[in-house]
């Protein structure tokens, strides 16, 4: 095997990268051969790729999943004076979609087992504001589903699914993104399947999606006319980035495949250490291991370890409660600041390289290094 500094003084072993290739380069060849760079045909055909597979009824695709997420908002009338529940541990651009649409997010803790909106805690955060909530399928995880829609039903609030993570992750058969009232994808560089930005609204609502389509497309139902029947804005996609989209979606199963294979040969080589825990994952859910992430103690030191041997590791999100932009108390609420178990998530979290690309070797080397460093700390 390969020592630890020649791996640190050749390749890093990234924690993910998206696998590009020629099949990305055949189809962006179809977009500069038909000059339409800009939102065209193929970004109709993507969206139905995404609505095929995804079985939703529509697909209206955007510039990226944090616009798709405020359209949703806007598009259900969500608004100042309103407020949707948003769990404590996810990337912030979930709570940040609600205030750029004027409305105020209420923290919800997570489950310790899931890392996912914790429906039980969810009931001691409504009032006569409260308009929806937004569960997130975090890390390719699931939320459960079946708690957040009777959740909401209960108490007439809508559901916004923030599936910007969840491609290929299904809930009880049904893909993540497609069970609320509108949902949505992320197709940033890091995600499983990516066009380097771009998001898509999932709905099997008519009326939902076309609210959706105008407004991203400046209020018009089509584009080359000048009658706005609605105020919107420009939350466009590209042709170009249909084409990267197309190829990736082509690739997805076995994207799928081979970051489940990572993962169980992650819980595999890594069970001998009692710290290391991998998330659990809901008997409903079928998961899709976007980061094979896991639980462990000392990952800030471990991470400092395997970076200096060449592999490179990320941290799980810092919880919203100890966001520094939202230390004035101004943005969002927590009634309930008692925020122990998304605290500990993060402390004791991290996702080991996840890529595509990984090669066995090179998750062999992840692997030893990381039983190297809890051995030096026996
Ligand atoms: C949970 C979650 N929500 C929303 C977003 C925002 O998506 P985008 O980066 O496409 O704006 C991301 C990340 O990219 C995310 O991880």
């Amino acid at each position: 095997m390969t020592s630890s500094l020649q791996q640190a003084e050749h390749a890093l072993i990234v924690q993910i990268e998206p696998w590009v290739d020629e099949m990305e380069l055949q189809q962006l060849r179809r977009v500069i051969d038909s000059t339409f760079l800009v939102e065209h045909e193929l970004t109709r055909e993507f969206e139905s790729w995404t609505a095929r597979y995804t079985g939703a009824k529509h697909a209206v695709a955007v510039c990226n999943g944090s616009m798709a997420l405020f359209t949703c908002l806007k598009v259900l009338g969500i608004g100042p004076g309103d407020e949707v529940i948003v769990p404590n541990l996810t990337f912030i651009a979930s709570a940040n979609a609600v205030i750029l649409a004027g409305a105020t997010p209420v923290l919800c803790e997570v489950r310790e087992d899931t890392f996912c909106i914790d429906v039980a805690r969810a009931e001691e955060l409504v009032t006569s504001r409260t308009r929806a909530v937004m569960p997130v399928h975090l890390y390719g995880q699931s939320a459960d589903l079946d708690a957040v829609t009777a959740f909401a039903r209960r108490h007439g609030l809508k559901v916004v699914e923030d599936a910007a993570e969840g491609i290929g992750v299904r809930y009880d058969g049904q893909h993540v993104g497609t069970v609320g009232d509108m949902g949505i994808i992320s197709y940033y560089g890091n995600k499983t399947v990516t066009c380097g930005e771009g998001g898509i609204i999932l709905t099997n609502d008519d009326d939902l999606a076309r609210a959706a389509f105008r407004m991203k497309n400046y209020g018009r139902d089509q584009k080359g006319i000048y009658s706005h029947d609605t105020i919107g804005f420009n939350f466009s996609f590209t042709d170009l980035q249909a084409a990267i989209g197309i190829a990736q979606m082509k690739k997805l199963p076995a994207i799928i495949s081979k970051k489940e294979a990572i993962h169980k040969r992650y819980v595999r080589g890594l069970q001998p250490l009692a710290t290391f825990c991998p998330v659990y994952i809901d008997p409903k859910c079928e998961p899709v291991f976007w980061f094979s992430s896991f639980l462990c103690e000392c990952p800030e030191a471990l991470a400092t370890f395997l970076r200096a041997r060449g592999v490179q590791t990320r941290r799980l999100f810092l919880p919203l409660h100890q966001q520094p932009c939202y230390a004035d108390g101004k943005h969002v609420r927590m009634p309930r600041p008692d925020f122990r178990i998304s605290e500990s998530i993060h402390q004791r979290g991290i996702s080991l390289p996840s890529s595509y690309s990984l090669t066995d070797d090179q998750q062999s080397y992840v692997i030893d290094q990381i039983h190297q460093f809890y051995a030096g700390r026996d």
